[in-house]
């Protein structure tokens, strides 16, 4: 795909001019001078041997006689402009014709030249038209070249989004529903790693914002005193340091995509001036007093729990409740093993072309070793394990022990790979527990063979959550 917009921009044709007049020194005159200036010339002194010409071969620019003998100049003119309405046409008139002039460039004719013409006359106007054709060449080359990017782009985006878990699916099915309401604002929660800015790219890349800015913003690595001038943008002079007139992130997604990454650690003051610029769609600038309007759509996201926050106050329940229009949970990797295998396949044909590496086979008791595994990390973690361990193995084959995960596993006589960590297994069997009795404490710690209070102290501990979706 690179390589189709790298040839375009070496390929510069030769501009191809037909000449049709009845005179035949005129033509000869123009071919020859032509010729010797770089273009490609083909020249007729009677109109269907021209037309003919004009049919097979890619003309771009028609010099053409409006004073044929036996055909209207005019008529023709039309006919071409139909037929090629990419050709540029200069028409020849005669002396005292204006009005047949006028008719042509209200027909298209790009310019005309009046015989009896001097040589500089012509040269400005073939100089003129060149340049505008190449002009159009361009816009037209950068215009493939543009699509090709996006195109390029989205497929890019198709394909890095990985897996066949029913629930990663669901997550897909929203994510497209989303790029489909392109003025609904979406909140993304999931654990750290599980690929929320990745769906946030996939919503802005399939909606119809997609040709303006996607603007992932995480305030956190913002310092609080500039938060208000990134965000609304800042007059000149209006504070120290603001030394020029600056657009802020609201202004810069007009018709684009506004990413919110990390809304936990966004200051309480700044919510309430985000609050507004959501509900009225415009924004003041810091120094200034007009107001802007911007269309952007906001997709934010977080790994903590958005009750939570809010019952914390450390979140406006009122900008919650803007934010969330559309809510996509992203559930954790451990509880969606089938993605695993897929993923990790993804990641080691990725990385063998970026490594360049031979093809690399994975053993499959790697998978079932992941399978048991918590990856707290989620897919970032998978992703950067399979890339450590595609850079030490030495041989073709990915095994087990190029997989130092930090659980202690052992595989058994079966094949099966069992976790040895007391803690692991804790939160694993009560993760089981409560899902096998629909999130029913008081059945699971019976199961458990525990008590309700200790099973609820235990899930404390470990930040286990009832979910009923889970
Ligand atoms: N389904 C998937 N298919 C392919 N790659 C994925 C998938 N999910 C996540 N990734 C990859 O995992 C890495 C982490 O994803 P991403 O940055 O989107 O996660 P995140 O949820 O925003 O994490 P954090 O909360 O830490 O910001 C990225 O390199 C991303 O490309
Ligand atoms: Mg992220």
């Amino acid at each position: 795909m690179i390589d189709k917009v790298m040839n375009m921009e070496i390929i510069s044709k030769k501009i191809k001019v037909l000449t049709i007049d009845d005179e035949q020194n005129f033509t000869e005159e123009i071919h020859e001078y032509l010729q010797k200036t770089g273009f490609e010339s083909y020249t007729a002194n009677t109109v269907r041997p021209g037309l003919a010409i004009l049919k097979k071969n890619e003309i771009d620019l028609l010099i053409l006689d409006i004073r044929l003998p036996g055909a209207n100049g005019l008529d023709i003119l039309k006919q071409v402009k139909e037929e090629h309405p990419k050709l540029e046409v200069i028409i020849v008139s005669a002396h005292g014709d204006m009005e047949s002039v006028i008719q042509a460039m209200r027909l298209g004719a790009l310019d005309y030249l009046r015989k009896p013409f001097r040589h500089v006359d012509f040269q400005i106007a073939i100089e003129r038209t060149q340049k505008f054709i190449l002009l159009n060449q361009k816009l037209q080359m950068m215009e493939e070249k543009n699509s090709l990017i996006s195109q390029n782009l989205s497929e890019k985006i198709d394909r890095n989004f990985v897996g066949e878990s029913q629930k990663i699916r669901q997550v897909l099915d929203l994510a497209i529903t989303a790029s489909e309401f392109s003025d609904t604002n979406v909140l993304i929660t999931g654990e750290s790693g599980t690929g929320k800015e990745n769906v946030a790219r996939i919503i802005h890349y399939a909606s119809n914002r997609k040709d303006n800015v996607f603007c992932g913003v995480n305030s956190s690595a913002i310092s609080e005193s500039l938060l208000e001038s990134e965000f609304f943008g800042h007059k000149k002079g209006s504070f120290t340091g603001a030394i020029s007139d600056k657009q802020g992130f609201f202004e810069i997604t007009d018709k684009g995509t506004l990413f919110l990454d990390e809304i936990a650690d966004m200051p309480i003051n700044l919510q309430a001036k985000i609050l507004r610029a959501i509900e009225e769609k415009k924004i003041t600038r810091v120094g200034e007093t007009h107001q802007i309007s911007s269309n952007f759509r906001i997709i934010a996201a977080t790994n903590h729990d958005v009750d939570q926050l809010v019952q914390e106050k450390k979140f406006r329940l009122d900008l919650m409740h803007r934010l969330n229009t559309l809510h996509i949970h992203i559930p954790p990797l451990r509880e969606r093993n089938e993605d695993i295998e897929p993923l990790m396949q993804y990641f080691v044909n990725d990385f063998s072309v970026k490594l360049n590496k031979p093809e690399m086979k994975l053993d499959k008791k790697i998978i079932v070793a992941l399978k048991q595994y918590d990856f707290p990390g989620n897919v970032r973690e998978l992703k950067n394990m399979t890339e450590r361990a595609m850079i030490l193995c030495k041989g073709d084959i990915l095994n087990v022990e190029d997989f130092p995960l930090k659980t202690k596993s052992v595989v058994m006589e079966s094949g099966e790979v069992e976790v040895l960590n007391l803690q692991e297994n804790e939160v694993r069997l009560i993760r089981l527990a409560l899902r096998n009795f629909m999130f029913n404490q008081k059945k699971a710690s019976d199961a458990l063979g525990i008590t309700r209070d200790s099973l609820i102290r235990r899930m404390k501990k470990f930040n286990i959550k009832i979910r009923k979706d889970d």
